[in-house]
């Protein structure tokens, strides 16, 4: 299938994996890749950005095909070494970042003169608008069901993707709720040129993480997720579990007086016990509703073959029968 996203990035298939911390590394990143889909391993799991420059080397070791790195800009009292990381990134040769959290408009000059494409992910019309403005390539537009952080709007992407479309000139991809042929065909028919998916790549045999994570996203269903740090206007969608029943309590409990320091055993450094130690009820880890939707934990190349045989099955067969 060729759209503007796999022109972009030269990739065979518009399938990318969104940067996840502690689960996009080199491993997941090339099976993506080595899939024909984009692989993104994710910049700040990788603690400084000598570790980062390795872990791209690593996975450059382990796929030919290109691959990205995801840039999350975080609000923080002491921000990482963005410099840096961007310097690992253009010396490591890496022709792909996906930028997300804020606006990405100062790395923007760097990234562009090394010759690298820059997709930002945000999750409104307004910040895409913004990005295609400051010069970013494509989007990746994440709607109000996706794992991680939605926003504030709450618009899920049956209205934004089309909204999307309306406004902007460069292409985009769907993100948030995509698992399967039907999201694709469904992305593409919404505006879309592809789609980013997250949670549906945790559940597969090269995602690096405890087996107990990938089970628990089988298991759960579309009701079983939560919106957490709403009071803190830095909302994220988690799998719940114990740790996000006690923050949902302290939330209640503390209303608007709560502060992050009130929620740090549940958020902070978390992620590491969940993904690699399997301990489930560690903290809160991000996780969409398509979770609803995931039934099995196939190979990535499994995966992303079953996609697109699903998807050009439904456009050939079921879709072109509707109008013929
Ligand atoms: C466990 C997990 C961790 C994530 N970490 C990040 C991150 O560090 N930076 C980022 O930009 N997005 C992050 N995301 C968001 C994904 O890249 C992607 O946008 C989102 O999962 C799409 O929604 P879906 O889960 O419904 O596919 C994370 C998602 C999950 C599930």
């Amino acid at each position: 299938m060729k759209t503007r996203i796999t022109e972009l990035f030269g990739i065979e298939h518009p399938i990318i994996q969104g940067g996840m911390h502690h689960v996009g590394l080199a491993e997941l990143a090339a099976a993506v890749s080595n899939a024909g889909g984009l692989g993104i391993i994710t910049g700040l799991t990788q603690r400084t950005p000598e570790l980062l420059a390795r872990e791209i080397a690593r996975c450059r070791e382990m796929t030919d095909k290109p691959f990205g790195v995801n840039l999350t800009f975080l609000p923080s009292v002491n921000p990482p070494d963005y410099p840096g990381y961007v310097k690992a990134i253009i010396e490591g040769g890496v022709k792909v970042v996906e930028t997300a959290g804020n606006n990405p408009q100062q790395w923007l000059p760097a990234l562009k003169e090394a010759g690298i494409k820059v997709i930002h992910k945000c999750t409104s019309v307004r910040h895409a608008l913004k990005a295609e403005a400051i010069g970013c390539d494509a989007i990746s537009v994440d709607g109000f069901e996706c794992g991680g952080h939605p926003g504030e709007d709450d618009v899920p992407n049956f209205i934004l993707l089309p909204r999307a479309a309306q406004e902007l000139k460069i292409p985009f991809v769907a993100s948030g709720g995509m698992a399967d042929g039907r999201s694709l065909v469904a992305a593409l028919a919404l505006g879309a040129e592809g789609i980013n998916m997250g949670t549906r790549f945790i559940a597969t045999q090269e995602a690096p993480v405890h087996d107990r994570v990938k089970q628990a996203i089988v298991a759960a269903s579309e009701l079983d997720t939560r919106l957490v740090m709403r009071p803190l206007r830095n909302t994220e969608r988690v799998l719940n579990n114990q740790a996000t029943e006690r923050l949902l309590q302290k939330e209640r409990e503390l209303g608007s007086q709560i502060s992050f320091a009130d929620i740090a055993p549940e958020v902070a450094g978390v992620y590491p016990r969940i993904m690699q130690d399997g301990e489930m009820d560690a903290g809160v880890w991000s996780c969409g509703m398509v979770a609803g939707l995931i039934q099995d934990v196939p190979t990535v190349q499994e995966l992303i073959t079953s996609i697109m045989a699903e998807a050009e099955a439904l456009v050939l067969e079921r879709l072109a029968g509707l109008v013929r």
